[in-house]
């Protein structure tokens, strides 16, 4: 039986089979020569480079051409506010500032307040506020506070818009149509939001006046976007934008990613220490449903929601998480003792964050752009 997954930028539903999704969606896997390469150029390979989390791109070799020909790149990601950040989102957060360090170049992070206000049920003022507080868990990634650029739409709505119609005149409805699936009842702001999450792309191109390469980080949903905006790009005689794809952090049931919109799938930067001990020690897990049949018979760490948080964030030595998937596997380790540890790094985890996350206030003002 073929299982069905969706992924589109306003849903991720069922498992996600991440090489058809390349096959779909046309972009090429990131492969170990890259990877080397990657290695020699940073001094260092990111453990989410290593694990394949970051699996697929778009033109990424193109930008570390440039980079050896000694023209630097700007990073453009960003989050659609309609709520407290997940540690799924921190997941290509982490990463950026990785490579915003590695490679010392700036950062444009987009918060869609716009977007979000469009196709959810929620006013503009509670989609602002949310990027406000997102933003500080960006800062709190260790995004370097001097080149890391933010805005919501709304606030830098001038600047924006000026880009966006720009772009705009270049796509037309039956393309926009064909990418994104809309209807004859979809409401024509989110028709034209495409153009807007594009501005990012070149926006500093412009302000240069000369063309700067843009690679985009980013979990692979959106790549529909970048379509659009690499359609245009020549057209407007930019670079296209590269971009680098992550896999989803799974929700902590026994499918789907984690979403804001269902809080008991995910763990939020703001949760208190119990609320995320319950979480975890609620999750799903690859194991058997007693002690005894786990101890003969063993579980499966690849549906296991724990065993993919080790992966994906809380076990970065790659020795110590085979162990961990080498006892899930062989029955020796047991669903308490494992959701308990899990427990105790997240708790950890977050409490640094956290502390991060207030410090971030004293320099939110200066990061924001307005006009
Ligand atoms: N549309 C994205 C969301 O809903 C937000 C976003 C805007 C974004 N620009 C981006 C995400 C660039 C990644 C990269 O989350």
């Amino acid at each position: 039986m073929v299982e069905k997954f969706v992924v589109t930028p306003w849903e991720v539903s069922g498992k996600v089979d991440y090489d058809k999704l390349v096959e779909q969606f046309g972009t090429q896997k990131i492969t170990d020569p890259m990877l080397k390469r990657m290695e020699k150029v940073a001094g260092e390979l990111h453990f989410m480079l290593r694990r394949k989390i970051f699996f697929s791109h778009r033109d990424f070799d193109w930008i570390l051409n440039r980079y050896e020909a000694g023209e630097k790149f700007f990073l453009y990601t960003g989050r659609g506010p309609s709520g407290h950040t997940t540690l799924g989102h921190l997941v290509p957060w982490i990463f950026t500032a990785w490579l915003q360090k590695k490679f010392g170049v700036e950062l444009y992070f987009q918060m869609t307040d716009d977007e979000k206000y469009l196709i959810k049920d929620m006013t503009t003022k509670q989609t602002t506020a949310f990027a406000y507080e997102n933003a500080l868990d960006v800062l709190a990634c260790g995004m370097d506070p001097k080149k890391t650029h933010i805005f919501t739409n709304l606030e830098y709505g001038k600047t924006i818009y000026k880009q966006a119609v720009e772009i705009a005149k270049h796509v037309t409805f039956s393309t926009a149509k064909a990418v994104f699936g809309f209807e004859n009842s979809s409401n024509i702001g989110i028709v034209f939001f495409p153009a807007v999450q594009a501005v990012p792309c070149f926006l500093p191109s412009v302000q240069a006046g000369r063309n700067i390469p843009c690679l985009i980080p980013a979990a692979i949903d959106q790549d529909p976007y970048w379509r659009i905006s690499r359609d245009t790009a020549p057209k407007m005689g930019f670079y296209k934008p590269a971009q680098i794809h992550c896999k989803f952090l799974p929700g902590l049931g026994p499918e789907g990613k984690m979403s804001a919109s269902d809080p008991a799938s995910a763990i939020f930067t703001t949760d208190t220490p119990q609320q995320i001990e319950k979480k975890i020690m609620n999750a799903f897990t690859g194991q058997q449903p007693t002690k005894e049949l786990q101890r003969k018979l063993g579980g499966n760490p690849d549906i296991c929601s724990v065993c993919q948080y080790y992966y994906f964030l809380f076990e970065q030595d790659d020795r110590k998480l085979a162990e961990i998937f080498a006892g899930e596997r062989s029955g020796t380790l047991l669903a308490g003792e494992h959701k308990a540890d899990l427990a105790e790094r997240v708790k950890r985890f977050m409490a640094e964050h956290q502390k991060r996350r207030e410090k971030a206030k004293k320099v939110l003002d200066k990061v924001m752009l307005k006009d």
